[in-house]
């Protein structure tokens, strides 16, 4: 028998500086009521200017390998899925791995938008299932704020900056990742793109002149895409895993919009107690928001061992993931991380406070 792949550790960064909806609305012409009642967010999380898409890394990470017990030394794979690495060569794994002392990893980067956490999940399960290797670290990780131009309203408003880790160890005992879907679509390349930069548009002094580096987003059409394939993900991860929606305790779904979120649970008749919502705080911080919200639905007490979790994100491409787990480790655990936002999840607002509010 195959091991099964365990999550035996999870730790989160959130850089300390907040921007809230009302700061926004000195830079651009938007408003506080408009960004809540649209999106559900307040507020957004913005590296600081000596933060790195690998500090954040290493800091999720190492609060992930301390709930896990497990030593850097002792990894023997690192995949950092992000969309906003430190440099497009090399890969931000690498600086990770080193950084964290992991001196005989393997590391790369991945790249499928929001769903670049759960595409990581799904390569790191298969290495343990495989044989190949029995600790693997996977982190989602984005400093967008660094991608995005502040004058325009229709993107800088939704997203954030953020990491999230989580250790997946070989375990020769039931649980850990029991079933998966992936997806993607490139007929919607140009829903969500930074057209420059790459070798399509290669960076010149006219690409940037014209903010050709930034994010460019078709919001309704991605709306529209996000609602459809978000279900579809979901189920067809349960059919993987050959269990029904009223079989799972948890469900974390990718924060990009609460209006997002609301209509997949109407459709998949969900009830909002058993989703995990954490976007009022951090926006769409893309591969790092599902993990992210796992880490703080177990701070949350909202996920416990024995407990089925499904996960599911979407992203630009278009690509989507999606993955069932069955909960195995001690929550509490989460008290031997050495950073305070790994073990203090706050859970979601009520509805009257958002109505109220908005
Ligand atoms: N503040 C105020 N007004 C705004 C803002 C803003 N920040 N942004 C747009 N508006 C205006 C528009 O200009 C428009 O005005 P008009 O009617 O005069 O033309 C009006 O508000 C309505 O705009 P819509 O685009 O119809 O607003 P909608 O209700 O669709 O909400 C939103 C927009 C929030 C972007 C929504 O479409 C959405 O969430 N789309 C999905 C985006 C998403 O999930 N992206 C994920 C990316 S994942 C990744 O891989 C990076």
């Amino acid at each position: 028998m195959p091991p099964n792949a365990v999550i035996t550790g999870w730790g989160m960064y959130a850089p300390p500086r907040i921007m809230t909806n009302d700061e926004l609305a000195t830079m651009v012409e938007t408003s506080d009521e408009w960004i809540v009642s649209r999106t559900g967010i307040r507020e957004r999380r913005i590296a600081g200017p000596d933060e790195t898409t690998t500090s954040l890394s290493v800091n999720a990470a190492r609060d992930a390998l301390a709930v896990a017990g497990v030593d850097a030394a002792d990894l023997d794979l690192v995949i950092v899925a992000t969309c906003s690495p430190d440099y497009p060569l090399p890969a931000t794994s690498v600086t990770v791995a080193t950084a964290l002392g992991a001196t005989r990893a393997a590391g790369f980067d991945l790249q499928a938008a929001c769903s670049g956490f759960l595409y990581g999940l799904a390569t790191g399960n298969s290495f343990i299932r495989s044989g190949m290797y029995r600790n693997v670290l996977v982190i989602g990780v984005e400093i967008l704020s660094r991608f995005l131009n502040w004058k325009d309203r229709n993107t800088c408003v939704l997203f954030g900056d953020g990491a999230g880790a989580v250790l997946l160890q070989a375990s020769e005992q039931p649980g850990g990742l029991i079933g998966f879907n992936l997806f993607s679509d490139g007929t919607g390349y140009e829903g969500i793109i930074v057209p420059a930069g790459g070798s399509v548009c290669p960076a010149s002094p006219q690409t940037s002149a014209d903010g050709l580096h930034f994010i460019q987003m078709a919001g309704r059409e991605v709306y529209k895409y996000a609602t459809r394939q978000l279900a579809d993900s979901a189920l067809a991860a349960l059919g993987d895993a050959g269990i029904g929606v009223g079989e799972v305790d948890q469900f974390v779904f990718h924060q990009a919009n609460l209006r997002i979120i609301e209509n997949v649970e109407r459709q998949l008749d969900i009830p909002p107690e058993k989703v995990y919502v954490n976007i009022e705080k951090y926006g769409n911080t893309s591969a790092a928001s599902v993990p992210m919200a796992l880490v703080e639905a177990v701070a949350a007490g909202q996920i416990k061992p024995g407990d089925r979790v499904l996960m599911v994100a979407f992203g630009a491409g278009y690509t989507a993931g999606a993955a069932v787990l069955e909960w195995t480790a001690e929550p509490a655990r989460a008290f031997l991380a050495p950073g305070e936002q790994t073990r203090l999840g706050r859970p979601r607002l009520a509805e009257p406070e958002l109505v109220a509010a908005g």
